[in-house]
């Protein structure tokens, strides 16, 4: 439910053929269900409905005839920004599962308005749902901050890539941190390209940590 698949709208997939080879491989190692969520970051990705929606219809077609159990569906990954607050205004987000609704912020600051947007999310009808919290250098020391937007009704999504140590010694600790303790909803690979499935597909989790991992299947 986070991956950067779909072609040449972000800085995941660069075409249709890495497209299906993402999906392809994907598939492979075991995944039923695909929810592309490309970046929708006014600044550098400036995606709308339609250049998200125009990117799967080039790939679904094929991507049902070769993978015919896979559910595949798109949603968005939407940077907190103003632009952001302009579509929640309008209610006009591309959520998954109904109403959930995959957010980032910056990675040098929390954005200034969180608390704020967050209940403006909720307040629409959304669920809002963290995109890589572990990945948050200014959370570090303070992981209890996570704790209490879960508290409030973020829902955490993990990528997978930090057990990994994609994201370093802290990424990882502060993934497990939330891991144990229960906090987390979701877990996704953000796969942008082949090196990071590769990465996974030699992923080692410790036994203890699975119950978790599986309470976050869906
Ligand atoms: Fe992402």
């Amino acid at each position: 439910m986070h991956n950067h698949v779909l072609p040449g709208i972000d800085d995941g997939s660069p075409d249709i053929e890495s497209s299906m080879e993402l999906i392809g491989t994907m598939v492979d190692a075991g995944y039923k269900r695909i929810v592309a969520t490309p970046h929708i970051y006014k600044e550098f990705y400036p995606n709308s409905r339609d250049t998200v929606s125009e990117a799967f219809d080039t790939i679904a077609e094929k991507v049902k005839e070769k993978h015919p159990q896979l559910s595949f569906s798109f949603a968005a990954e939407y940077f907190l920004d103003e632009h952001f607050e302009s579509l929640l205004d309008q209610k006009a987000l591309m959520p998954f599962r109904d109403n959930h609704v995959l957010i980032e912020q910056g990675f040098f600051a929390p954005y200034k308005k969180l608390k704020e947007v967050i209940f403006n999310i909720q307040t629409k009808g959304y669920v809002p749902v963290l995109a890589h919290p572990e990945r948050y250098p200014y959370y570090y020391a303070k992981p209890e901050k996570l704790q209490e937007l879960q508290e409030n009704g973020v829902l955490l999504q993990l990528n997978l890539l930090a057990f990994a140590n994609r994201y370093g010694k802290e990424g990882r600790q502060q993934a497990e941190w939330l891991l144990s303790r229960g906090l987390v909803s979701y877990l996704g690979t953000d796969a942008h390209r082949m090196e990071h499935l590769q990465l996974l597909s030699q992923l080692k989790v410790s036994s203890k940590m699975l119950p978790q991992i599986e309470a976050c299947t869906w």
